[in-house]
């Protein structure tokens, strides 16, 4: 995954640790916990840690996460051998741990999984302190301890040196260590929520390591600067802004660093939400004095959506005309040769295929990717370190206000997937108001920060109504909330009969249009968040 050469932190003294990634599926929130200490740490699978990748990127510290595979099996994932010799603080969790015994002469059973006959454990266990080492401080001061287990394997004999100092009636060797060489073992998973004393273990292990907790949003803002600076010298840069909080926070930054060397380009395809365009445009132009290129395309986008109904096909159209817009009018700017994005860690971590198996297209996702080449624009990606919250914390700052930095994600293709079936403007202007007075009943009702994304869908159907003493024949629509970390799982917002009411009611009375309200009680999966 890691071209770090042109991200900000690689330019940066911050004291670094490494996570080498057997492939846990919840690598990830390792790297959050240590975040939330103010350490700076990467993710990176193990194929690429190699004896030399180690070396040059010189880390304080080292942790090996949990894994999928069984280091019974030949061919099975190891860390580098240099490892053991460095005199670094190591921390192995479950995989993590097996590889280390292994490693350095231990022993480790196969259990039922990969077919050996030792037991595994899934889920809640209690371990039990063995004397006590500074990895623990702060555990144990009620009793046994909750943790999480996850593990088909077991470790059946310790490496020479090291020591038990926690117990579970399944693991015997829950907490290892070998506080000679600073190596430390668990069975367990401290960085999940399960194990509720985890975060303090990694604590434990940081300020044992010796980090003095340098990873702060000032601190990277100026680093994050400098180093745009190297990287662009006085050429020009381009970035696609779409009013969301990563473009946004991305511009800024870089107009911070290169001022009008950045020309930013709105795209308006007439499927925003109402008055976006003119926020948007009006915040990036006056606020922030930023070149910003408004590019009306709304006839051009509608026109090719006409009479379109397939959803794949309407997203395609999106993603093609998006690319020749932003091409025409990044050819204005002169000789850009680079092109920002507010790409983001988890996007890049998750570019990273364990099993190297092509994943499901659900939707063609509509992005920017496949521009620089066709453009022949190097990136600028000032964000690739961060996650979702840390982007909101160097949105706030850089001084964004907090409306925007709060704002729910608003996806490329706009209102083109909130309109089912074929869009025209009269369906769209009544989506748009409807949608209006959604988000107002949700602003007004204090809910709007519980919410990870809240929108209207204008339904492909009309209904019989009564207003007055009139018949009416209008569009139905569906209301959705919903709550979720990342976009990726999400639950139905659990809105009071009250606000649902409340809200349906103004609908139809204040849009033109509607005389039905629905409110979309699906979670994800199986829907998807979207309505196409
Ligand atoms: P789905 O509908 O796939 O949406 O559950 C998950 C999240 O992604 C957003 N989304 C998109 N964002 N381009 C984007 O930039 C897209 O083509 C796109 N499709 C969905 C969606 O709003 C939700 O936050």
């Amino acid at each position: 995954m890691t071209d770090t050469s042109h991200s900000p932190a690689a330019e940066m003294t911050h004291e670094r640790l490494l996570i080498v990634d057997f492939g846990s599926q919840v690598t990830q929130l390792i790297a959050r916990r240590l975040r939330e200490l103010n350490v700076y740490c990467e993710i990176h699978p193990y194929q690429l840690v190699t004896d030399a990748f180690l070396a040059e990127f010189a880390p304080k510290a080292v942790i090996l996460s949990g894994g999928p595979d069984s280091v019974t099996r030949d061919g099975s994932p190891r860390a580098p051998e240099s490892l053991w010799s460095a005199g670094l603080p190591v921390l192995g969790i479950c995989y993590g741990q097996q590889v280390m015994m292994e490693q350095l002469g231990g022993k480790v059973e196969g259990g039922k999984i990969s077919g050996g006959g030792g037991t595994a454990e899934f889920g809640r266990a209690f371990v039990k302190p063995e004397g006590s080492i500074d990895l623990l401080n702060g555990w144990f001061t009620d009793g046994d301890e909750q943790v999480w287990m996850s593990h088909g394997d077991h470790v059946s004999k310790l490496a020479p040196g090291f020591d038990v100092y926690g117990t579970s009636p399944n693991a015997p060797y829950a907490i290892t260590a070998d506080l000679d060489r600073n190596f430390y073992a668990v069975q367990f998973h401290p960085e999940v929520h399960h194990t509720p004393k985890g975060a303090t273990l990694y604590e434990n292990f940081v300020k044992m390591a010796g980090f003095s907790g340098d990873w702060t949003m000032g601190a990277y803002r100026e680093q994050a600067i400098a180093a745009i600076r190297e990287q662009v010298g006085d050429a020009k840069v381009i970035c696609g802004l779409s009013g969301g909080v990563d473009s946004s926070v991305a511009a800024v930054l870089i107009h911070e660093a290169i001022g009008d060397q950045l020309t930013c380009v709105f795209v308006d395809h007439g499927l925003l939400r109402q008055g976006e365009a003119e926020e948007v445009v009006t915040m990036f132009r006056d606020n922030y004095n930023m070149p910003l290129i408004h590019a009306d395309e709304q006839e051009l986008f509608l026109g090719k959506l006409d009479g379109q109904d397939d959803p794949e096909t309407k997203r395609k159209i999106i993603g093609k005309l998006f690319i020749d817009v932003f091409q025409k009018h990044a050819t204005a700017v002169g000789d850009a040769k680079f092109l920002a994005q507010g790409t983001l860690y988890p996007d890049v971590i998750e570019s990273v295929s364990f099993s190297g198996g092509p994943s499901v297209t659900i939707k063609s996702h509509h992005n920017v990717g496949g521009l620089p080449e066709k453009m022949g624009l190097k990136l600028v990606e000032p964000l690739r370190e961060l996650f979702k919250d840390e982007v909101r914390a160097l949105g706030r700052e850089l001084g964004l206000p907090a409306s925007f930095i709060g704002r729910h994600p608003f996806p490329g293709p706009g209102l083109a997937i909130r309109c089912p079936g074929e869009i025209t403007r009269p369906k769209l202007e009544i989506l748009r108001k409807a949608d209006a007075v959604y988000i107002d009943q949700i602003r007004k009702h204090g809910l709007y920060d519980d919410i990870w994304q809240a929108f209207v869908a204008i339904l492909p159907v009309r209904t019989v109504g009564v207003m007055g003493d009139g018949r009416t024949y209008d569009f139905a629509c569906a209301l959705r909330a919903v709550t979720s970390v990342d976009g990726m799982t999400a639950d139905y917002y659990p809105f009071s009969h009250e606000f649902l009411g409340e809200t349906a009611t103004r609908i139809i009375n204040e849009v033109e249009g509607i005389n039905r309200v629905t409110y979309d009680i699906t979670s994800k999966p199986p829907g998807t968040i979207e309505w196409e």
